[in-house]
């Protein structure tokens, strides 16, 4: 908002996307392009292309797309004016007139303050009598006080608005609360959100404090009750603990399911680990957790449920430059029996060295798999021994890596008794046949002419969608070759698109105030499915030929729609049908 626009054009132009890219993704020369493996979602064939001429990276799996800003916003995770102070810094430039402050809008930061003394609040209490159920059921979990300290934790006392009434005595009215998910409104009335429970504040790596979660004292249902999303707080990209997680010395991440998971875990030494709150992992937390490390030890809880989220989570990583570690969890032992556990149950019985132990015992992400797939097969029996050895080289082929496979696939062939060199022979032709039928699924999705013609983006639908592809296509020439914008009669107003009225409007006030016109200049202020689009429209191949001629074409399809859907015009033929229908 506040960063002039003239510095957006020169720090697009010296941010060169191809350099900027190659930080993150593996990039290798595709004719005129750069192509590699899309950071934005899971796949095995390069559908993520990055042009050096249009500044623009494009991924035609999952259409995300735009400028060098749009990429850094994604890739980082960060809101615009985050992003272009990243850009700036890695440029060593500086951002003018620097007012970053204004740049997170007021409702935000007052939401974020509002948090925090809310979370001052909450933590006040351990000490006094509404705090008390909370302070002995930390004590029931050995919790001390000082870890408590440090992550924050607090009370809600059993109130309907002992929260709403200290927030008060700040200044902070019963809507705020409401907005920033402290407070419910139920029948007009407007409560406390959190009652009798434990608090466990979500702070963010800046250090915001984002959300709350909750933990009913005893058994109440539900067992945790979390924030709403917020202005300033979503799910997906939060993780528990990484506010100091980002600090430690360890070499990984370690991830587990829940919060008392990561303060046990921390108060015994293992000030790495974070929680995604009772969500799978997402490729947002894993961005995120990409900033401080390159490794990940998953370390869920050892039940059914446990074990399903660890796929799921692998899944997530799969082809992530991470290298992922399975922390297993041995179960418990309670009266004799053999009892499920989490990290926090383990640490309790067999203390930190033993989980120091198994944390530098972890195998592979791989390892885990071959182990589930043989957990379910009998290995003695031969219709068995084929069936594990189909689903293991299933899984070999999804690894890239030669070496990787060698060694995996030395395991598999030990574990059914059958010959290294004949898993390696079916798992190169699995590999093979996956890439082919990988490569015809993208050529179906590229071809697909609905996918051409609408925007992915619901918003930005088209209504005429004869019009729009006009529209698209003076978009395209004009950027192609400015020389044509002086002499373009037509107005912003005859676009049906009201986007792409909105960007020809732009290219025209940027010609006339000789600013830059290049394609990342122009996506920069756009938002993200705006601007994913329009790299998509200027990515479309355009007839060569004598491109004046080509942009009159396109004014006259404009013009001609327009009149056809004038509304007289369809009326008159609607009528025109209607009496036909009615004599025939
Ligand atoms: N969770 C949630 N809502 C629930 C249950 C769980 O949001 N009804 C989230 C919480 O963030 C919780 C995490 O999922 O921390 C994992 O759940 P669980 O393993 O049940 O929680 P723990 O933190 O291990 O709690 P405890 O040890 O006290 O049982
Ligand atoms: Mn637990």
């Amino acid at each position: 908002m506040a960063i002039p626009e003239s510095f957006i054009d020169r720090l697009v132009e010296r941010s060169d996307i191809v350099d900027v890219v190659s930080s993150y993704v593996r990039l290798s020369r595709r004719g005129g392009e750069y192509a590699g493996l899309c950071p934005f979602h899971n796949e095995r064939t390069p559908s993520f292309y990055v042009s050096a001429d249009r500044q623009a990276y494009h991924c035609f799996g999952c259409g995300a797309g735009g400028g060098v800003i749009h990429f850094i916003m994604s890739i980082e995770n960060l809101g615009y004016a985050d992003a272009v102070h990243f850009l700036a810094r890695r440029a060593g430039m500086t951002v003018p007139e620097d007012e970053r402050d204004d740049e997170l809008p007021k409702l935000r930061r007052r939401m974020l303050e509002l948090n925090r003394e809310a979370a001052r609040w909450f933590h006040a209490n351990l000490n006094s009598e509404a705090g008390r159920r909370a302070a002995e059921y930390l004590e029931k979990r050995r919790i001390t006080m000082k870890t408590a300290v440090r992550f924050g934790l607090g009370a809600a006392p059993d109130s309907w608005d002992g929260l709403i009434k200290a927030m008060a005595e700040k200044g902070y009215a019963r809507e705020e609360l409401e907005r920033a998910g402290l407070a419910v409104r139920r029948e007009g009335k407007v409560y406390d959100r959190f009652r009798d429970r434990l608090m466990f504040p979500v702070i963010d790596v800046r250090g915001d404090v984002i959300a709350f979660g909750g933990r009913a004292i005893g058994d109440a249902e539900p067992k945790y009750l979390n924030s709403p999303e917020t202005p300033v707080f979503s799910k997906r990209r939060a993780l528990y603990g990484i506010n100091l997680a980002k600090n430690t010395k360890r070499s990984n991440i370690i991830l587990c399911e829940g919060n008392v998971d990561v303060v046990t875990l921390h108060q015994a030494g293992f000030d790495n680990a974070v929680a995604s709150m009772g969500t799978s992992l997402t490729v947002e937390q894993t961005r995120l957790i990409s900033r401080f490390c390159k490794e990940i030890v998953i370390c869920y809880d050892n039940d059914p449920a446990g074990q399903k989220a660890t796929e799921r989570a692998l899944e997530i990583l799969k082809n992530s430059d991470f290298s992922v570690r399975v922390l297993k969890l041995p179960d418990r032992i309670e009266n004799g029996m053999a009892v499920k556990c989490d990290a926090d149950d383990f640490i309790k019985q067999y203390g930190a060295e033993a989980f120091e132990k198994l944390l530098k015992g972890s195998g592979t992400g791989m390892d885990y798999k071959l182990m589930a797939l043989q957990s379910r097969y009998n290995l003695t029996k031969d219709e068995d021994r084929v069936e594990y050895l189909k689903s293991a080289v299933e899984e070999l082929a999804g690894l890239d890596s030669p070496v990787e496979r060698e060694v995996y696939a030395a395991k598999t062939a030990q574990a059914a008794g059958v010959s290294l060199q004949s898993v390696l022979d079916e798992v190169s032709r699995t590999a093979g046949k996956k890439r082919r039928e990988e490569k015809k699924r993208h050529e179906r999705e590229a071809l697909r002419p609905e996918r051409q013609v609408q925007p992915r983006e619901r918003s930005l639908k088209y209504e005429n969608v004869r019009s729009a592809m006009a529209e698209e296509g003076v978009i395209r020439l004009l950027l192609r070759d400015t020389s044509l914008i002086d002499g373009c009669e037509l107005a912003e107003e005859e676009f049906t698109s009201p986007f792409l009225g909105r960007i020809y409007g732009e290219i025209r006030r940027r010609a006339a105030e000789n600013r830059s016109l290049s394609p990342p200049a122009i996506t920069a202020p756009l938002d993200a499915a705006e601007a994913s689009h329009l790299t998509e429209i200027l990515e479309k191949p355009e007839a060569s030929g004598e491109s004046r001629r080509a942009l009159e074409d396109y004014i006259r399809v404009i013009r001609r729609e327009r009149v056809l859907s004038s509304s007289d015009l369809a009326e008159i033929v609607k009528k025109m049908k209607e009496e036909k229908g009615g004599r025939g």
